[in-house]
Formats: structure tokens, C-alpha cells, sequence
């Protein structure tokens, strides 16, 4: 039998999990139980599969599981992401060239790889905080997409020369802005493919796929040639991740042609530039409503030690993780808790239920760094799946870990922030993230012992 699921109209369903994600989720587990089926992500649009969500850890390993052979990730993506990242991205690969550009990708990324990056995101942030106006609120949200943004430029793309990051600054945000791809992400695959191959349609200026198909080919431009200036200019010592995939060579000695670099890179925007800065924005949002978290944190920073800080990392993208489902497309029948999901259609967890199951996550809208240490670590850990699972785990997990790192030292080392509405942000969905309703929106002041920022009041 497939699992329970509403039979209200799937567009009605939509404006409901627009408005209220958190609780149309809960709502569904609550009338169906742990597994449910419910119409989130566009796949296909007329022969659109059926979508099957889990609301425990232990079903959602079942799912990562089919890693191994029968669950396609890449397909329940390809769709949506071929406009901006093109045919050669992790994201939407599978099978064989899935497990190549993988391998690639992976040491370039790894902890011990990006440890050199610190000193850089440090003073990236550094220098980003101290142009905040003071006194005034905005949303945090922005300036940390900022942020994100030039660490991906410098030390994914190694881009130095100060004109091309110029040129560069303004267009990438386009690649991955609702105004574009979302307009896209939203329509027939057939319907888009027609519109963005027009010549007469592109002749319309202030149509959201002409400005997307603009800043794309403007982005491409300026990464092809730096690509071709390293390839002809090879330099020493230099770690950024084009640099090290340039190096890279696949199993059968090949390297990755210039099509397979340009469309990893700007798979590693799309994937690693919004869900940085949503899930710092979403680490003081929370930190702000518990000021006694916020007090040890600043605590334990002021002696250099980074343990809680780990913690209040961990338990923000447990409370209000970014990313909400990573689905797999079944090749064959997946017993799920008493079900059978047919194969063709598409499961994944739930992770905002997984992460507040209260067996794992004891009184579990509580934000309380804490429960990651002692006694319930190993349960809370095993269902602590911000970044996914199973062998489509995020590939840049560990570079998101480290800018989260550093950048919320810099900001409590340089600012004193404060919330004027105190009222929870709610969750809102924005592609596939969830982000703060007010993105996060904050007043800042110059922290007492630091001299660094602009008055502007
Ligand atoms: C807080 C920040 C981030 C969050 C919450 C996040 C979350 C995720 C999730 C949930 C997945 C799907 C995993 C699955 O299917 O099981 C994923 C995949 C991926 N992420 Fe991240 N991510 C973050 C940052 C980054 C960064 C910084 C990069 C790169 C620089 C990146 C690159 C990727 C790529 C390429 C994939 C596809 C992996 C594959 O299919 O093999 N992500 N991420």
C-alpha cells in the first residue's frame, strides 16, 4: 500500500506550504503519521511523480540508503537547476558521471583542504562588518549573502584581480535571484526551454529571462577567460578550489574540460552562497531571542575556545535548518515504516520534523546548544541532518562550517546586536530554503572594546 496523503487539489496545497511551511508539514504528519505523501517540489509538471516525505532519522537513512543504486538525486533537481548550472553539476548528475564529478569535487573541499581559508573569511568579514550602519536596523541576511558571496568568488573561483571581482559582484547574485531562475524553476520545462531559446523574447529588456539570460552569459564570459588565463598561467602554492580542480584528474587520468569548471562553479554558488548566509542569519535570529546562549557564547569566545560555538552552529541549523527535503527519484519499490513507495516516484525526510522529533531532540523548540554535549550527543547527532545524507551528503558541508565559524566570531568580536521586534522570525519558503521572514533584521552598535565601524545615523 503507498502511503496516506491529502486529496486536496495539489495547488491548493502549495499556497498552504508557502504560507505556513512549518506547520503544513506538521499538519501532514500529525493526520497521516511519519510518512505522507504531499505535492512540494516541482518534477515534472503534468507527469509530475508522486513526493513521499518521513518525518523520523531512521526512515530517513532508509531513503540515503538507495544512495547506493536506486535513488536518483540529481534527476529530482535537473530540472530546475539546468538553467543556471548547465549539464555538468554535482547537484544534477547521476550514475557514473555523478561518481566522477564527485570524486573530484570532494578533496578540494574537504576540512583539512579548506583550512588555509580562514585567515581570508576572516578578514572578508572583517571588512564587510565594518562598513554596517550603526544604530539603524536592516537585515542581516543581506550582508551575510554579501559575504558569502566574495568567499566564494576568492576562494572557490581564486578570482584576485579587484575588476574582475567588480565585474563579477554585481551578476552572480542574478544567477540565483527569485526574479530569474524561480520565474523558470516555476514553469514547464518544454514552456522555459522556448522562452529562453527566443530571440524575440530576449529582445525584451525587462523580462526576468532576459536579465537572467544577460548576467549568464556576461558570468560565463569572465569565467571562461579566467579559467583559460590559469590554464595558460599555472601558478604555484595557490589552494582556492578552481585552482585545485584544475590540478584534479578523473580515475582514467582526464581532466575536467572547461564546460565540466565553468558548471561546477557556479553549481558551488548556487548551492554554497544563499545556504551560508540563510543559515547564519537564521544562528542570531535564534541567538537573539536567548539572550543566556548568546551570554556563554561571547563567554567561552572571549577565550578563544570554539567547543559551544560548534554547538549554537549545530543547534541553530537543527532549530531552523535551510534546507527543508532532499529527495531521491526511486528506481525501484522502497519499504518505508509499513509502506510501499512505488518506484517512480520521488522520497525524502521532512527535516524540520526530523529535527524536532522530541525522542532525539528532547523539548525540541527549546534552543539549546547544550543537548549536543553529554548524555543525548549520540541521539541528537544521528538526527542532525542539516547538509542530507547518505552518499549526496553536502559536498561542502565543511566549507559552510568554517565560514559560520568564523564570520559569527567577527560579527560578536566587532558588533553588539539587538532585535527591535522580538517576536520569532517565522520560516518562510524561498526556493528550496526556508529563511527568516524579516531576513533576519537586526540593530547594530559598536561593542564597547572594538573601534572598528562607521557612524550612520
Ligand atoms: C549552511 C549551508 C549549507 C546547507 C544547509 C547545505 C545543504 C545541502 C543539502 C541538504 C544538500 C542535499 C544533500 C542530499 O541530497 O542528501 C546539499 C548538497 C550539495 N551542496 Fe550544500 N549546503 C550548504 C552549503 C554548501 C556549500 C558552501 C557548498 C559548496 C561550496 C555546497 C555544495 C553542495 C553541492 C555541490 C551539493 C550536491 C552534492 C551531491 O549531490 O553530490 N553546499 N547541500
Amino acid at each position: 500500500m503507498p502511503p496516506p496523503g491529502s486529496v486536496i487539489p495539489s495547488p491548493i496545497q502549495v499556497v498552504r506550504l508557502v504560507r505556513d511551511p512549518i506547520r503544513f508539514f506538521e499538519d501532514r504528519r500529525r493526520r497521516y503519521g511519519p510518512v505522507f505523501r504531499a505535492p512540494v517540489f516541482r518534477i515534472g509538471w503534468f507527469s509530475r511523480p508522486k513526493e513521499v516525505f518521513v518525518a523520523t532519522a531512521e526512515l530517513a537513512e532508509r531513503i540515503y540508503a538507495t544512495d547506493a543504486g536506486g535513488g536518483r538525486a540529481g534527476e529530482t533537481r535537473r530540472d530546475f537547476m539546468a538553467p543556471a548550472v548547465g549539464e555538468h553539476s554535482l547537484l544534477s548528475l547521476d550514475h557514473e558521471p555523478w561518481q566522477r564529478h564527485r570524486k573530484l569535487l570532494t578533496p578540494p573541499l574537504r576540512a583539512k583542504a579548506i583550512a588555509g581559508y580562514r585567515d581570508e573569511i576572516d578578514r572578508i568579514a572583517a571588512q564587510n562588518i565594518s562598513q554596517w550602519p550603526v544604530g539603524r536596523p536592516f537585515a542581516l541576511r543581506d550582508r551575510m549573502q554579501e559575504i558569502t558571496l566574495e568567499v566564494i568568488m576568492r576562494l572557490v573561483f581564486g578570482i584576485t584581480d579587484t575588476q574582475r571581482l567588480d565585474q563579477l559582484r554585481p551578476l552572480l547574485p542574478t544567477l540565483a535571484d527569485p526574479g530569474g531562475p524561480y520565474t523558470l524553476m516555476l514553469m514547464p520545462t518544454a514552456a522555459r526551454d522556448r522562452i529562453l531559446g527566443s530571440r524575440l523574447l530576449r529582445r525584451i529588456r525587462f523580462l526576468p529571462t532576459t536579465r537572467f539570460l544577460a548576467a549568464r552569459d556576461a558570468v560565463d564570459t569572465l569565467l571562461y577567460e579566467e579559467i583559460a588565463r590559469r590554464r595558460s598561467e599555472p601558478q604555484e602554492n595557490t589552494t582556492d578550489v578552481l585552482s585545485r580542480l584544475l590540478a584534479a584528474r578523473d580515475d582514467n587520468g582526464r581532466p575536467m574540460t572547461d564546460q565540466e569548471l565553468r558548471d561546477e562553479l557556479i553549481t558551488m554558488l548556487e548551492a554554497g552562497h544563499e545556504t551560508t548566509a540563510t543559515g547564519l542569519a537564521w544562528t542570531f535570529e535564534r541567538l537573539l531571542r536567548n539572550p543566556p546562549v548568546l551570554e556563554k557564547l561571547r563567554a567561552e569566545l572571549d577565550t578563544g575556545q570554539e567547543t559551544y560555538l560548534d554547538a549554537v552552529i549545530k543547534e541553530g541549523l537543527r532549530t531552523r535548518p535551510v534546507v527543508y527535503s532532499a529527495l531521491r527519484l526511486l528506481d525501484a519499490p522502497l519499504q518505508l515504516g509499513g509502506y510501499t513507495v512505488p518506484a517512480g516516484w520521488a522520497v525524502g525526510p521532512a527535516i524540520p520534523l526530523i529535527h524536532h522529533d522530541p525522542v532525539a531532540f528532547p523539548e525540541p523548540h527549546e534552543f539549546r546548544p547544550e543537548r549536543f554535549f553529554g548524555d543525548g550527543a549520540a541521539a541528537a547527532n544521528k538526527s542532525w541532518m542539516p547538509f542530507g545524507g547518505g552518499r549526496r551528503y553536502c559536498v561542502g558541508a565543511q566549507l559552510a562550517l568554517l565560514e559560520m565559524r568564523v564570520i559569527i566570531r567577527q560579527i560578536l568580536n566587532q558588533m553588539d546586536l539587538t532585535a527591535e521586534d522580538t517576536e520569532p522570525e517565522l520560516p518562510q519558503i524561498r526556493h528550496v530554503t526556508l529563511v527568516p521572514s524579516r531576513l533576519a533584521t537586526v540593530t547594530a552598535r559598536l561593542r564597547a572594546t572594538t573601534t572598528a565601524g562607521t557612524q550612520d545615523q
